[in-house]
This record gives structure tokens, sequence and C-alpha cells, in this order.
């Protein structure tokens, strides 16, 4: 449901992820015509800007980066707008309440406010703050939105703090904790695909289920951002957030309906069960690896502690392998082997399900097993791979595949993470967004990962261009498994 008005107020408005993601996702839902009829966005940051200042910076923004109709960019630059505030002293977020007034003063509608927080996270504490001490929390005059992104806290301890702060001037209801995962279309077809079909889900539990691959590689490195990812890891940075988010939809129970209850009280229930990490499990089913300097391609690639902002001695994460049980009656004794990674061959996010061999092997040893992949990126959509028998003499089987690929659908509109969880804010559907129990469940499971990473045997080197340490190969060697090569079909060049 589109509202009827929104004023976007973006904290952070000079910063990567307003220029990369949200001026872009902003543009899009408007030329589509998918934002209110009557909008604004309104950026905030401490550098004085006249909104014609930052309405330029804007528009040469998106002429960098996104195909633009100059008509349509001029049409919406029009609605940008900004403000100088010093986040970090209270009064000064009077300037911000009377630009807000001055809207009001103009509509005749209750005016909505969603307020973006792409700022440090030092921050997320201190702007609801100082919004609630202006009134602009209250909802008698039309509802007022926080999205806050990641990282929710820095541990377990500090994601709960910082909840009970938000949650003196904000109802949960009024709160988005966006992981930009659940936006994506692919991720969110999880749901569809197990929860639309009849024939997949009796197959969907530990009878038929052998093991489950969650694999999230990139190519490249921590580019420009080493001073925040030094302090991060693989562990805070995509671990505790996006790949247990990504587990959450493969392995939950079928929510009774799907809205923000319910598919929330199923998530959490099941990051619930996750197995406590014991101290064997770390070191027997975790690997945690670091790039080193290396050659690839014919180009020398600098290894992590030579990033620029990171520590030359950091012993930070960059590779995380990871073997989980889910405690509970659909998942008992199924690994669930997670994976993700910095500097490795080629980008690419996909689920893997294994399923069980047949009872006796009439084919022989060697036949294939059967694989549902479900591609997530950057090749959307669905390999399944079975077993025929290969033409010719004899019975020999052979592997063969069903792909459905996204791209061949015609009337697709797919929209990008940002662009779908901005409106599903603007929609008041949180269905898509992170609730406090579910974050708390992931920060509990990873947090005996947190203290071990400081053990000076924990960490193992992996040259860029690998798939990680060879240690983390060895974590499924041990159990005869190997992880899926995932290169068929890729289109991207990186590899
Ligand atoms: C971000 C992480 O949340 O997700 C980045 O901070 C990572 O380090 C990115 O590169 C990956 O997102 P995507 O959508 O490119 O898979």
């Amino acid at each position: 449901v589109i509202p009827e008005n929104s004023d976007i107020v973006i904290f952070g408005a000079s910063g990567d992820l307003t220029y990369r993601k949200l001026i872009p996702a902003l543009y899009h839902l408007y030329v589509n015509q998918m934002l209110p009829s009557d909008f604004s966005i309104l950026g905030v940051s401490r550098t004085a800007h006249s909104d014609e200042e930052y309405r330029e910076k804007v528009r040469a923004s998106l002429l960098k980066t996104e195909k633009t109709d100059p008509e349509k960019l001029a049409e919406f630059c029009q609605h940008v707008g900004y403000q100088a505030i010093n986040t970090l002293d209270c009064d000064d977020y009077g300037k911000l309440q009377q630009r807000l007034q001055e809207k009001a003063a103009q509509s005749d509608t209750p005016r909505n406010s969603l307020f973006y927080l792409a700022t440090p996270p030092s921050l997320y504490d201190v702007i609801p703050a100082s919004l609630a001490a202006h009134g602009l929390n209250d909802e008698s005059t039309g509802w007022k939105r926080l999205i806050i992104e990641k990282p929710f806290g820095y541990d377990l301890e500090t994601a709960q703090e910082l909840d009970k702060k938000l949650h003196q001037h904000f109802k949960e209801s009024q709160i988005f904790r966006i992981d930009h995962y659940l936006g994506k279309e692919t991720v969110q077809n999880l749901l569809v695909f197990r929860f639309a079909n009849g024939m997949f889900e009796p197959l969907w539990n530990r009878n038929f289920i052998d093991y489950v691959e969650i694999t999230a590689a990139e190519f490249l490195g921590v580019e420009e951002r080493g001073g925040y990812y030094d302090n991060a890891g693989a562990v805070r940075d995509m671990l505790q957030n996006h790949l247990l988010q990504v587990l959450a939809m493969v392995a939950m129970e079928p929510p009774s309906a799907i809205n923000g209850n319910a598919m929330r009280d199923e998530v959490a229930k099941v990051l619930n069960s996750l197995q406590p990490l014991s101290d064997e499990d770390l070191r027997q089913n975790l690997v945690l690896g670091q790039y080193t300097a290396s050659e690839l391609r014919g180009k020398e690639l600098p290894g992590y502690r030579e990033e620029p902002g990171v520590s030359e001695e950091s012993r930070t994460e960059t590779y995380v392998g990871l073997k989980a049980f889910i405690n509970n009656w659909r998942w008992n004794g199924v690994p669930f082997y997670i994976r993700t990674g910095k500097r490795l061959p080629t980008r690419v996010t996909e689920v893997v399900i294994h399923f069980k061999k047949t009872p006796h092997p009439v084919f022989g040893k060697d036949a294939p097993d059967n694989k549902l992949v479900l591609r997530i990126q950057p090749d959307e959509g669905i390999l399944m791979n079975f077993a025929l028998k290969r033409p010719g003499a004899g019975f020999k089987t052979q592997e063969v595949a069903m792909d459905f690929r996204y791209d061949e659908l015609v009337d697709s509109n797919v929209l990008t993470a940002y662009e779908r969880l901005l409106l599903d804010a603007m929609g008041g559907d949180s269905t898509l967004f992170a609730r406090s129990d579910a974050v708390e469940a992931c920060w509990r499971y990873v947090q005996p990962i947190l203290s071990f990473n400081q053990d000076p045997h924990a960490l193992f080197g992996y040259a860029c261009g690998t798939w990680g340490p060879k240690e983390a190969d060895e974590l499924l060697a041990r159990d005869n498994r190997a992880w899926r090569f995932p290169c068929s079909n890729l289109t991207n060049t990186e590899y």
C-alpha cells in the first residue's frame, strides 16, 4: 500500500550508502510511479549545503551511475532538500523539526516521516533519542518510522543495549532493521518455492535431505572499507545477519501467513534452535581465514593486512566456514555447511540442498545424487540435478539438469533490494525486516566465534582467488563430502 505522503529523511546524506544505494533506489521507484505522489527527500548531515547544492550532488551521482531521463531526473530532484545538523547536538534537531513542520503546514493530511539512519552505528541510539526529544516519534500526526542499517550492535550485549535504548523512544512497530539480503527477490523466492509447491515441502526435512550448503562468495577484497571491516570481520559483516537470515528462509517452518508477525515468529524460532557452538565445534567445525598477498591472473593483489585502514597485525577474518546444526524435529542431524569470504574466485551466493541417496544403489555407487541449487546471485535461478540413463548399451547413469533462470521471465520487474525494502517500510510492512528477537538469536549463536577468533591458532591464510583455506575443504572431506564448485552457468567474468 503506497501511503498518501512520505517525508524521507536520510541521515548520512553524503555517505557512500546514500549515493550508491538509497538515491538510485528512490529514483527508480519515482520513475516507476511507486512513491507516494506527495513525497520529499531530505538529506541530513553535518556539512553545510544549500538545498540546491545538495540537489546538484544528487543529480551528479545519478548521472554517473544510472540511465536517467533528463525530464524525470529534473522532476525527481525537485523533491530533494537538505538540512545540515550536528547529529550529536540534540538542540540542533530543532532545525529538522522546523523543516518537517513547514511541510506539514502545506499539507492538509497528517504527515508521515521515514528516518533512514545511514550513519556510523555509534549514532544509532543518539539520533532516535534526539528525534524523540523533538516529538518526531509521535504518531498522532502521521506515522514515524526508523530504518536502521546493519551492524545492529557489535555483539549480543551491545545489540541488547541498543534495543533497550530504541524502545525507550520508538515502538517495535516503528523500527525497521534492514538486512538487504531479505530484500533480494531470490531470497524471498525461497519462501514461495518452498510454500507454494506441494511437491518439495514433503521432502524438506531430515528424512530426505542429507546436507545443505550456503555459500556467499565475493571476488572483491575490502576495497575502501578497511577501517570498518577490520573491526567487523566476516562473522559480523555477513554471517551474523545475511547468511543466518538466508538459513532461516531455508529452514523455517511454514508460517500461517506472510506477514510481519507470523513470518518473524517462525524465523526467530528456527534461529533460536541453532545448536550452540561448543568449544569442540569451534576447533572442529569452524574455519576462519584471511586472504594473503598473491598473484592472480598476472596481477599482484594485496593481502588483507596491506589493505588501507587495516592493521598490519590484524587477526580479523575475511573468510568463515562453518558446520551448523539445527536442533529441531525437522532438521536434527542435518549439517548446514555455511561459508562466506572476500577475495574468493568469483561473486556467487547460492544454497544447495543435497538429497539423500536412494536406499539401494541399483545402478552403482557412482550414480549422481539429487541436488537442488537455489542461485541467489548473480545468475539468479534454480537448478535441479538428477540422474538419467546415459543413452546406449547397459544402464549407465548421467547427471542432467533442469534449469530455471530469472532473466527468462518475460514480465519480470525486479526491484533491487533497497527499492523493495524502502517501499515496504513506507507501506508499514515489516515482514522482510529483522525483528529484535531474531537479531539477538543470531548474535547469541555467533558470540562464541567472536571470542574464539582471538585464539592464535584460529586463523588460516588463503591466497586471493582460491576458495578459502584448505581447512575448509577438510571440514567437508572429514564427512566424505565436498563443497559444490559453483561455476556452472556463471556469466560474470571474474572467475
Ligand atoms: C554488506 C557487507 O552488508 O553486504 C559487504 O557489509 C558485502 O561487505 C555486501 O560486500 C554483500 O552484498 P551483496 O548484495 O553484494 O551480496
